[in-house]
């Protein structure tokens, strides 16, 4: 094992530029979604509710996401924009942990990205009614179908609830592991998304 990737981090970069510098090197090391990011919403019952989604970079200073905006997770980030956001890249022993208001993205945005996506991509989004109980995969795969049939030939547009969120940190913790379970925790706080950041770190 070389340096632990702690070595060179410095509170006195801002939060995105050690995120980035850590997720480049994230990128290198993890061949399979070094962009997959944990997603935590909360119900209106106050229950928690947590699962993957892939981060689609930096925009307008959110980490940002793709979804269906008729989903369990959009429901309840509508109602209640507090969310987490956690990445953990095993292969460099870092964990970012991200706690943040979310907005969602222009619908100009959300069109640009959605036509970047590959064309299976575009139908399932349109065949898709994410969160819905459905009967079987037999079901999904006639709409599939239906929706092949009727852009065959033609630029599939993006659905009218299908589109980003950015995440805006308020909080993020850059974990280390080390030897010893010594871990650094160096964390990046605001009291709101316009505040300057203070700096502290957390004992493991
Ligand atoms: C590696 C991975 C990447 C995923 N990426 C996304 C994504 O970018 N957007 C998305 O809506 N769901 C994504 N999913 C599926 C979600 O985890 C989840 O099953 C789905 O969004 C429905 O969540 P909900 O019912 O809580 O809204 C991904 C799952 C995995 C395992």
């Amino acid at each position: 094992m070389g340096e632990p990737m702690s070595a060179s981090f410095d509170f006195k970069i801002d939060p995105f530029e050690n995120f980035l510098h850590l997720f480049d090197e994230a990128k290198k090391q993890i061949p399979k979604d070094p962009n997959a990011m944990s997603l935590a919403t909360v119900g209106q019952d106050g229950a928690p509710s947590v699962r993957i989604v892939l981060f689609k970079g930096l925009v307008r200073g959110g980490f940002s996401f793709y979804t269906n905006y008729e989903s369990q997770k959009s429901k309840e980030m509508l109602l209640n924009n507090r969310v987490g956001l956690l990445f953990y890249w095993p292969a460099i022993d870092v964990q970012v942990r991200i706690q943040g208001i979310t907005e969602k993205l222009k619908r100009a945005e959300s069109e640009e990205y959605f036509q970047s996506r590959p064309r299976i991509s575009q139908l399932g989004a349109w065949a898709s009614a994410q969160s819905q109980t459905i009967s079987g995969p037999e079901e999904l795969q006639k709409k599939m179908t239906a929706m092949e049939t009727k852009y065959l030939n033609q630029p599939v547009p993006c659905p009218p609830n299908w589109g980003g969120f950015h995440v805006l940190p308020v909080g993020i913790e850059f974990w280390f592991g080390r030897e010893g379970r010594l871990h650094d925790r160096y964390v990046y706080e605001r009291t709101d998304i316009q505040a300057p950041w203070t700096t502290r770190m957390k004992s493991p």
